[in-house]
């Protein structure tokens, strides 16, 4: 198969639009990372995402809507917290787990009586599931395991000659997948997954905000996940990633004891001048790190890095996301120096 890469010409989005009605996978650019979309409720063309992606069958897809109110339509109830949060974060980078009716088949939901809703807010995505008219369910579109992809031509990187098309909507803005939560009670939600929706936002509209444990930690022999996407690798590039927690001092000390060749680094912007060992730079604060973090763990493999220190970001706000994706990223190793 041929993958077309389209361009977000109301004629492209059009294509694109189409091919998901007719069954087909296209790579689809969200304001979060590039999802690959088909239609939630044609149960053959769910099939062949996780096809596409080497994905175990287990793991729950997203369904994308271009309008909270739409929500209805797939779900059997929804809490009022969830309208109070759809206003506030709607379109935007939240995901929101319900109870699902029938019309969201078992294979998009992974077996689960629930569903993940998300509306986006890149004009791209969202002109996209308007000229669908169906709810569109997409995963990120990288491999199975591999960075996500933050741009076209990551996705083609990953999925050339497995998908109809991709269509190019620039790179994505915040560079992290969405922030995924559950309801707790009338009064309290639970983040399956950080993302840039951050636990202090939700705070303003909840009573309580918890941090799945699994967050940090990776889950324990036999412990059940509350999300299926927490048991799976992620995140990682060819090169074995190692975390480091210390400051941009002792991050140096380390380097000098531990540079090779095929050794880098992944640091702070700013604290670049006369590093002893090679060296990438992934911004001075979370946002930053959390917008270019899959794009520098792709070119390390590029570079041919066969080993990766990077420097911990910190652990709350935007940066919980960061530091969630790259703990998988880097197999749960972290140095403390
Ligand atoms: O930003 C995003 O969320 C991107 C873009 C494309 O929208 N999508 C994305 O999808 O990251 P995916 O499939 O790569 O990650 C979805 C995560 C998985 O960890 C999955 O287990 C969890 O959300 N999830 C989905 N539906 C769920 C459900 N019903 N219950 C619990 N966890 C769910
Ligand atoms: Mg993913």
């Amino acid at each position: 198969m041929e993958t077309m890469l389209l361009d977000s010409s109301e004629s492209d989005l059009a294509t694109a639009a189409a091919l998901i009605r007719q069954g087909h996978l296209v790579g689809i650019p969200t304001e979060t990372v590039y999802g690959l979309g088909a239609d939630a409720g044609n149960e053959r063309a769910v099939r062949s995402i996780f096809e596409a992606k080497g994905r175990p069958s287990d793991n729950p897809l997203i369904v994308h809507l271009a309008d909270f109110s739409q929500a209805t339509n797939y779900t059997t109830s929804i809490p009022k917290l969830a309208y109070t949060l759809a206003e506030h974060f709607c379109p935007g980078p939240l995901t929101m787990v319900l109870p699902k009716n029938e019309r969201i088949p078992m294979a998009t939901s992974g077996g689960l009586d629930t569903v993940g809703i998300r509306v986006p807010s890149h004009p791209v995505m969202h002109r996209i599931i308007e000229l669908a008219g169906c709810p569109i369910a997409a995963p990120s579109a990288n491999t199975s395991g591999y960075p996500s992809p933050t741009s076209a031509q990551h996705v083609m990187a990953d999925m050339n000659g497995r998908i109809a098309a991709i269509v190019d909507g620039g790179v994505s803005k915040f560079g992290v997948e969405s922030t995924v939560i559950s309801f707790d009670d009338e009064n309290s939600v639970r983040i399956l997954r950080p993302g840039c929706v951050t636990r202090d936002m939700l705070l303003e509209y909840c009573q309580c905000v918890t941090i799945d444990p699994a967050i940090l930690k990776g889950l324990a022999d036999g412990e059940k996940a509350a999300s299926p996407g927490m048991k799976y690798k992620h995140y990682s590039p060819k090169a074995d990633v190692v975390m480091i927690e210390g400051t941009a001092s002792q991050v140096r000390r380390f380097a000098e004891e531990n540079a090779s060749d095929t050794t880098y680094f992944v640091i702070y912007s700013g604290d670049e001048e006369n590093f002893p060992g090679k060296y990438i730079t992934y911004g001075a604060d979370s946002l930053q790190q959390a917008h270019s973090l899959f794009a520098i763990l792709r070119d390390l493999d590029s570079l041919g890095a066969d080993k990766v220190y990077v420097r911990a970001p910190a652990h709350d706000g935007v940066g919980l996301a960061v530091y969630n994706r790259l703990i998988r990223a880097a197999g749960f190793e972290v140095i403390t120096l």
